[in-house]
């Protein structure tokens, strides 16, 4: 988990104090500092490519936002793109075509000629996929996703590897799909897994690789030579205090030795979002209410699961801190409720925290992946403001919502006016 600097009794992201960036911006607002986007880039860039040529390739369903994309940009990054919305965010914000990688699931015709329109390479998920691909054209980089019968995640919902699940093309089937692209006329340039999202050892990892391996040298003997393994992403993050960060430089050696002692691939993939910008982001959110239950007691805050999904959703857990009294002993256990009208809306059980007072700000750690690009405007509440700090300066990213704007695609049918 990430340290902060305390100040004045304050948490200080990027050389800015929690309470400044509430005033000037409201809350709750959603803090990235950008610099440790770029450490953690060059940090898995750096444990990777001093074993074998590598690239980057940054899940931007993590966080979409365009100045942290222009961030990872500057940095030589390329993306893992699952939609088209996704391509177009990525392109606008400075990537060319062949620095993304469309590894879609269920994709529509629409969106195979989208895609293809936009030059993007794609990474076929399905044989459906590949013979429709192949009416609209031959004349596109290709690559295939296979299930690898290997499953990890940080919970159920986002183990991608299993067999039973809904992605890939099934592992005893994966020879007979290139088989079928180089009939098609295409020519394959690499094969893909992604195993599940948020696992927290090197295990499953490695016996993954090993699966891609055998697939790649039962190729070779077929006559196609591929050029990268996609190892896809999934590295987790040390999102509780007495948890720690996996280690890269392990798992690295572990995986390209394998890969290069037994193939001729000249490229690995990695496709970490989570890694890369999970850390890099906290939110902070006032305290409005507080509430004494005869079996809890819950201090009332400004962001909801409209704003995190995951500790509604998976069960998470994000670190809190209480931003301005950040070096105070912790008096109390507190629960962190949110003012969304579901009983599941609390984004934080039974926390030891120093006495929390209405007009405190909060502090929820780690909320750069999957974050804002989850949020919703569940109970009619407008979307955040996002702003990057960085050596003592504070930018504006995104706007907030204003109510107004959640009316702008409805419309009334004239009869009902009457
Ligand atoms: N590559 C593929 C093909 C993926 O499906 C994903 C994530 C990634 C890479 C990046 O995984 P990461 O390195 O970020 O773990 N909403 C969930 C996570 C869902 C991930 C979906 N796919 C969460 O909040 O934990």
């Amino acid at each position: 988990m990430r340290k902060f600097e305390c100040v004045d009794h304050e948490l200080v992201i990027g050389g800015v104090k929690a309470t400044e960036i509430v005033q000037k911006y409201g809350s709750p607002v959603y803090v990235t500092d950008e610099n440790a986007i770029r450490a953690n880039y060059r940090n898995i860039y750096q444990a990777f490519s001093k074993k074998m040529p590598t690239r980057i390739n940054y899940a931007c369903k993590a966080n979409t936002n365009l100045a942290i994309l222009r961030i990872l940009e500057q940095e030589g990054s390329c993306i893992d793109a699952v939609s088209i919305g996704e391509i177009e965010a990525c392109l606008r914000s400075g990537f060319s075509p062949d620095r993304i990688l469309y590894t879609g699931v269920n994709v529509s015709d629409a969106e195979l000629r989208a895609v293809v329109a936009r030059g993007v390479p794609i990474n076929i998920d399905s044989f459906s996929e590949l013979e429709r691909l192949a009416k609209i054209t031959t004349d596109h980089q290709i690559s295939f996703r296979v299930n690898p019968e290997v499953g990890s995640g940080h919970h159920d919902k986002v183990i991608t590897g299993k067999r039973s699940t809904k992605f890939g093309i099934p592992k005893h089937q994966i020879l007979e799909a290139y088989k079928r692209a180089v009939e098609l006329g295409f020519k394959p340039a690499g094969l893909h897994a992604h195993i599940g999202s948020g696992g927290q050892t090197v295990e499953p990892f490695i016996e993954m690789v090993e699966t891609l391996i055998t697939i790649v040298q039962e190729l070779a003997a077929m006559g196609i030579e591929l050029n990268f393994l996609d190892i896809g992403g999934g590295i987790g993050i040390p999102y509780r205090p007495e948890e720690s960060a996996m280690d890269l430089d392990k798992m690295a050696a572990e995986i390209t030795s394998r890969i290069k002692s037994k193939t001729k691939i000249k490229e690995i993939i990695i496709e970490p979002g989570r890694y890369i910008i999970a850390d890099s982001t906290i939110i902070l959110t006032k305290v409005v209410d507080i509430k004494e239950t005869p079996d809890k007691k819950y201090a009332g805050i400004d962001a909801g699961f409209n704003t995190l999904i995951r500790p509604a959703m998976y069960d998470s857990y994000h670190h809190v801190a209480v931003a301005n009294k950040f070096d105070l002993p912790a008096e109390e256990v507190y629960s962190l409720g949110g003012p969304i009208c579901e009983t599941g809306d609390v984004m934080a059980k039974d926390r030891e925290l120093p006495k929390v007072e209405e007009g405190d700000i909060i502090a929820i750690y780690d909320a750069g992946a999957y974050g804002f690009t989850m949020s919703s405007n569940y109970n009619m509440r407008p979307l955040p403001r996002e702003v990057l700090v960085k050596d003592g300066e504070i930018t504006l990213i995104r706007e907030s919502e204003t109510v107004e704007e959640l009316f702008r695609h409805q419309r009334i049918p004239s009869r009902l006016m009457l």
